[in-house]
């Protein structure tokens, strides 16, 4: 017996939850799982939008089948061709072999390319419409949102908007897929990781979508990921407003590579200089212990980064390293930056660490530190006048 999950008349939810992967795309975690969405519209057509991880197709089939009384799916829309979504498209082709498939020219090629499937397909393009009886379905592309395939639609009767990974959050959905039915406390948070790890690259791309969209009067948002969203429909569009012009508030992230507690010990005394610099949000991660996910997402909040890392064979330390280069790769702009480090018999980590600055067009604030042995007196002290110069620069930044 599955809860029927009506998002509008002839509209449904049949996505599933995912608590049992411990990584997204085998490499971010999931303390609160995922769930994969999928909508089903049940009118003179049936059309099913986007499927899900194949692992999780006995349950999102039986759900089908339990809103379809014996009826066929004539339509599968494919929003987005990443696995998570498109995984279980040729399993769907088989239980329902007259079913059209519905994307854009470039779907196609990755149809093919994963599934050999070039059949049965029905191209839309910017604009075009899919009548399904009383409603329809007009098509929207969101190319680099983040794949270049990815599509949106929009159910005028309803006023929904079907937005692929767009407003999608990590998190699993405990017990309701609507979002005033469901406690958001851990959302938030988790939409702005994934937005950092999966879209933050894509500002731009993000941008284009939205200001396309905002001629639609919505009243309901189904993404692939995370849940409906139709009470705080506002703040998630704000917030991907934000997030995709890269917009962040004054405070200072401060993470650090510590393998025997000395470049710690330099951090403890930035962050205490950050706080009398007159800013109260300072977040320390030791990213030997805090996955770069949580940190990244950190970075799309605050306006101030002081990466921290003793000498490693004449480079950053290795976790450090690793991510600076995923900073880089998300091309997060903006950051009042500075760094700080430590060595026993030769320096380099504060070298990569200023090169790194360089190459983001970031201004280096403040003298950076970089301490032999155990942390001086005078090497804290410093540390600590580089924390408050750092925290007057994001103060002053937002000013
Ligand atoms: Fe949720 Fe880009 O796949």
């Amino acid at each position: 017996m599955y809860q029927k999950r009506e998002i509008a008349d002839k509209v449904f939810y049949v996505g599933v939850n995912d608590r049992q992967k411990h990584l997204f795309e085998n490499y971010l975690p999931l303390p609160h799982g995922v769930s994969y969405n999928s909508y089903l519209i049940v009118d003179e057509k049936v059309a099913l939008l986007d499927t899900v991880d194949l692992s999780f197709s006995d349950h999102f089939i039986s759900q089908i089948e339990s809103l379809l009384n014996g009826r066929p799916v004539d339509f599968l829309v494919v929003h987005h061709m990443e696995p998570d979504h498109a995984g279980s498209i040729r399993l769907l082709k088989t239980r329902y072999p007259q079913m059209k498939l519905v994307g854009n020219k470039k779907t196609f090629d990755f149809l093919k390319g994963y599934f050999n499937i070039d059949a049965d397909l029905i191209e839309v393009a910017e604009g075009d419409s899919l009548s399904l009886g009383k409603k329809k379905l007009v098509f929207y592309m969101a190319p680099m949102v983040h794949w270049p395939e990815v599509m949106v639609s929009y159910e005028p009767e309803s006023q929904t908007l079907f937005s692929a990974d767009a407003f999608g959050t990590f998190g699993a959905l405990n017990g309701s897929c609507f979002d005033d039915e469901l406690n958001l406390d851990f959302f938030w948070d988790e939409m702005r990781r994934y937005y950092a790890c999966i879209v933050g690259k894509f500002g731009m791309p993000v941008q284009n979508a939205l200001k396309k969209l905002s001629a639609l009067p919505i009243k309901t948002i189904c993404s692939l990921h995370g849940p409906v969203w139709r009470a705080q429909l506002e703040k998630v569009v704000a917030l991907y407003d934000r997030w995709s012009r890269y917009e962040t508030e004054p405070g200072v992230v401060i993470p650090f590579g510590s393998m025997y507690g000395n470049t710690q010990t330099l951090a403890e005394a930035v962050a205490e200089g950050v706080v009398a610099g007159g800013l109260q949000n300072v977040v320390i991660h030791n990213v030997s212990k805090t996955d770069a996910s949580f940190i990244l997402a950190d970075i799309f909040k605050y306006n101030g980064l002081i990466v921290g890392s003793p000498t490693y064979m004449g480079e950053a330390y290795p976790l450090v390293d690793a991510l600076l280069t995923k900073i880089k790769e998300r091309g997060v702009k903006h950051h009042v930056y500075s760094c700080f480090g430590s060595y026993s018999w030769a320096t380099g980590a504060v070298k990569r660490m200023t090169e790194f600055a360089e190459a983001m067009k970031w201004e280096v604030v403040g003298a950076p530190v970089d301490n032999k042995f155990a942390p001086t007196e005078d090497a804290l002290q410093k540390c600590f006048q580089l924390g408050k110069e750092v925290a007057q620069a994001c103060l002053k930044m937002k000013e």
